[in-house]
């Protein structure tokens, strides 16, 4: 399979130390072999902390947005590092060099692409541009729950939800740099567009990657 991966910076980075990137390293490594992979990372902590700077310095949203699309890259060097030669050396910066990169047979990381959206949504635009099989969405969370989970002990999770479903829990969202939380319109309006099924997982434990390929896990967005 073709498969386009997310994982997000609230994971990769969150102990600001090298521990996931290896871990994720290892997990891409045994799976490089049976599919054709590329992955997007997200900036996490320190991508809201260099906004914060920004806003601060009244640099205006596009401005707060690129200055976290530059940590998305900075993060996905780390795990081309972790990669090493399983990985194309370089972060493209658009789809098409995505693209390029990927005839290398290697596996191609990149970060965010430009301002007003996540990298939920550069990994949805990425798999319709090279026709991946699957999306698979790496967060801090199981998946969609009814309600919120940290708020409510008793939140189901969703095992399926369409498209559309999901795009009327996102409608009342804020849009704002940092600030695309779970998943962002642009990336659910993309998925049900492309027809691509997408996997939603907790990508605290890199080994999910494996549970989800099994369909063990998550959720999974019908794109419909
Ligand atoms: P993300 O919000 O995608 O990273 O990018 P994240 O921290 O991994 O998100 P989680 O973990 O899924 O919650 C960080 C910021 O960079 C800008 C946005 O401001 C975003 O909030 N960005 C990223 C863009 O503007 N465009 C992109 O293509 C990517």
């Amino acid at each position: 399979m073709k498969i386009v991966i997310t994982i997000g910076g609230s994971i990769i980075i969150k102990e600001y130390d090298h521990q996931k990137f290896k871990a994720y390293a290892e997990i891409l490594d045994s799976l490089k072999d049976q599919h054709e992979i590329f992955v997007v990372v997200g900036g996490g902590q320190p991508a809201r902390d260099y906004i914060n700077i920004a806003r601060n310095l009244q640099g205006g949203e596009a401005n707060c947005d690129d200055i976290g699309i530059d940590v998305t890259r900075l993060n996905a060097k780390l795990l081309i590092m972790a990669l090493g030669d399983n990985a194309y050396p370089s972060v493209p910066e658009n789809f098409h060099h995505a693209l390029e990169y990927s005839t290398s047979n290697r596996i191609v990381v990149m970060g965010g692409t430009e301002p007003a959206h996540s990298t939920d949504a550069v990994g949805a635009i990425l798999a319709e541009f090279v026709k991946a099989d699957l999306i698979i969405n790496l967060t801090s969370v199981d998946g969609l729950y009814d309600k919120d989970p940290n708020k409510n002990p008793d939140a189901k999770l969703y095992t399926e939800v369409t498209a559309s479903k999901m795009m009327e829990f996102l409608s009342d969202k804020e849009v704002k740099a940092g600030t695309y939380e779970f998943f962002d319109m642009t990336a659910i309006q993309m998925i049900k567009r492309s027809g691509i099924k997408t996997i939603i997982a907790n990508g605290n434990y890199p080994e999910n990657l494996l549970n989800v390929l099994n369909d063990k896990i998550g959720t999974t967005i019908i794109p419909e």
